[in-house]
């Protein structure tokens, strides 16, 4: 079994406290995608699992042993990073088989296991290829084939793809997720692509300086995200954001932002809060003028073919919706726009945070 516990996890660096208590259970066999931005300790993380990064404090388990101070090597962890880090004189069969020689296997099981991955990776072609002779596309599955060989109890990604094309990317992407279901290897993806973390992971772990803020199946974070941060950072284009007030209403709740007012059943906030609304581009759709919401001013259509993104504006503030290609033929001026009740998001404007809404 290798389910991974991690109980309040601190990492130091002299003075400086980079990962401030985070206590995360993933399940055997589970793939968590960890995303953020840029500095928020993904990679910490990530290596602190290997054993390549000193634990400062808390408690790290693999298979239900407290790994704090095991080496990497008595871990049982095989990590793919960005760079690859394949030995470029050796073949890409002797690169796969490396760790396994270094392990004193024999030359048979050797050759059957660089085999066996280069059939799941389709590298059989490539076997007596050097690394100088190979795409990017080819060296990262080799990278992947090495700790693939090893059959460890762990998978650790850390941005595996950043250095491919964008079309590559979407394709290594398919090969990691039927690698997983076919391997079912417990699996821990970094990356700071929230469409990668996505479509990969069974579950999306969001880190901001240091701390989890949300995890979730893909979908939760992406229809209920607990505060304004997941909100913008999952979704793409991002979700919509409209600075308003809480003023009273006869009929509820209701919040008044530049362009029109929002009557609620319930909002979870007192007269006179300052509150952010969120809209995602899609549950943003074209109507007639009298059953709009709000009217914005149309300004770039961006046509993706199966749809189009129409770049608007209310008032100074700029504003994104996702139309279907045939309804956005000719949209220009002024469009009257009505959104969908249960895809409304509302935040406190000072913590952040989610307020539930009805
Ligand atoms: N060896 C180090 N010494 C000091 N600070 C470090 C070191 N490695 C990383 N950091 C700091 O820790 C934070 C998290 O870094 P990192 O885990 O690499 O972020 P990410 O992978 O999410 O981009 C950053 O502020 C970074 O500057
Ligand atoms: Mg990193």
């Amino acid at each position: 079994m290798a389910q991974i516990s991690l109980e309040k996890v601190i990492k130091r660096y002299g003075a400086v406290q980079t990962i401030h208590g985070v206590d995360l259970e993933i399940q055997d066999g589970e793939f968590v995608a960890f995303v953020g931005p840029s500095g928020c300790g993904k990679s910490t993380m990530l290596r602190m699992i290997a054993g390549l990064e000193e634990i400062t404090g808390g408690q790290l388990r693999i298979g239900n042993v407290v790994v704090n101070d095991v080496e990497p090597k008595g871990r049982d962890v095989a990590m793919v990073f960005q760079d690859y880090a394949l030995y470029p004189h050796m073949t890409v069969g002797q690169n796969i088989g490396f760790g396994l020689k270094m392990r004193g296997e024999s030359s048979s099981i050797i050759a059957e296991k660089v085999a066996e991955a280069a059939r799941i990776l389709q590298l059989e072609e490539l076997l007596d290829r050097r690394p100088g002779q190979l795409s990017g596309g080819q060296r990262q599955r080799v990278a992947m084939g090495r700790a693939i060989v090893r059959k460890p109890k762990v998978f650790l990604f850390d941005e595996p793809l950043s250095n491919l094309d964008a079309k590559l990317r979407v394709e290594m992407r398919t090969q990691i997720k039927r690698l997983h279901r076919m391997l079912r290897t417990t699996t821990i993806y970094v990356t700071h692509d929230q469409v990668e973390a996505m479509t990969l992971a069974d579950r999306v772990v969001v880190l901001r300086k240091g701390e989890i803020i949300q995890h979730g199946r893909p979908l939760e974070l992406y229809e209920r995200p607990n505060c304004r941060f997941v909100a913008e950072f999952i979704g793409s284009p991002q979700m919509n954001i409209l600075p308003g007030r809480v003023v009273s209403s006869d009929r509820g709740a209701a919040i008044e932002f530049d362009g029109g007012t929002i009557v609620l059943a319930r909002l979870d906030a007192p007269v006179g809060a300052i509150v952010d609304i969120g809209l995602r581009p899609e549950h943003l759709h074209p109507c007639a003028a009298a059953e709009a919401d709000f009217a914005v001013d149309v300004d770039v259509l961006e046509e993706l073919g199966s749809d189009t993104l129409a770049v608007c504006f209310l008032g100074g503030r700029e504003l994104t919706v996702r139309i279907a290609a045939e309804e956005s033929r000719g949209l220009s001026g002024k469009l009257p726009l009505r959104f969908d009740r249960k895809h409304l998001h509302i935040f406190d404007a000072s913590t952040g945070r989610r307020l539930e809404a009805a």
